[in-house]
């Protein structure tokens, strides 16, 4: 069995757990602040997804909801169990399932399941990206008739920066979109739902399954600084390779 099928196997026996959790009582705490939350589905899509991935031998599983983060990254799955738990918790049915596989800081594969629309969102390196059975494509967009999205950072002191940088990319395209799921932010760019996408406080279970996505169909991925984004960034620019070097012209990122 390659290595995606696992994935996909993990993925959608996760999703099976967040449609049914989605409905029912759960435990719900809170993690860093207020609106970084943690529920006990959360944790059972965790333990399935690990269970499943158990199956491929010598690779590390670093999941946001272990105490213990691997930090050997020769070959490794980066697993967000449940992206989007603010949404879940408030019944905003937008959250999902993310996996993504990297060998050497490079994106082999990436998985990203969203149950209640049952779209399943992957990519392999050289294969392509796809939702369902359709293969998805890059396009050309000019940034005035972009939607862009972003996040709010769970860290409160950190939030005037988002604020600011919406300000400046707001007048320039033509809507700007909080989703609160970053793993499906990049699937609905590679999908061509959304055309660009940055973010100030990312991890890497939350981006490396749509990093892998959104490599395959050439989306341009940077930090801030325009470098080739790398995991132990915290912050990336997603964007289609038309617009990405003026959304970081806009965001004042760059050329500040
Ligand atoms: C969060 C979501 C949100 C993003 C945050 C993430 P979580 O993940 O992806 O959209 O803005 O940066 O931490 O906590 O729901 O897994
Ligand atoms: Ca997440
Ligand atoms: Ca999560």
């Amino acid at each position: 069995m390659e290595i995606v099928e696992v994935m996909i196997e993990a993925a959608r026996k996760a999703g099976k757990i967040l449609k049914s959790g989605y409905e029912s009582n759960y435990d719900i705490k809170v993690k860093s602040s207020s609106s970084d939350l943690v529920t006990s589905v959360d944790i059972d899509s965790q333990n399935v997804i690990i269970e499943v991935l158990k199956k491929v031998p010598d690779i590390s599983i670093m999941a946001e909801e272990s105490q213990d983060k691997q930090t050997d990254t020769k070959r490794i799955f980066y697993v967000d169990p449940l992206d989007g738990t603010l949404n879940f918790v408030h019944g905003i049915p937008f959250f999902g399932v993310s996996i993504g596989y990297w060998e050497n800081e490079t994106p082999i594969a990436g998985v990203v399941y969203d149950p209640l629309r049952n779209e399943l969102f992957y990519g392999i390196k050289g294969k392509g990206a796809y939702l369902n059975d359709k293969r998805l494509s890059a396009r050309k967009k000019e940034l005035k008739d972009s939607i862009l999205s972003t996040g709010i950072p769970y860290d409160r002191q950190k939030i005037f920066r988002t604020i600011e940088e919406t300000k400046n990319i707001l007048p320039l395209v033509q809507e700007v979109r909080i989703l609160g799921s970053a793993a499906l932010s990049l699937c609905y760019l590679a999908a061509g739902r959304i055309d660009g996408y940055w973010e100030d406080e990312i991890y890497p279970w939350d981006v490396a399954a749509g990093i892998a996505i959104s490599t395959e169909i050439g989306l341009k991925i940077t930090n801030f600084d325009g470098k080739r984004y790398e995991l132990k960034d915290r912050e990336i620019v997603c964007a289609l390779p038309k617009i990405h070097g003026e959304i970081l012209n806009a965001l004042n990122f760059k050329f500040a």
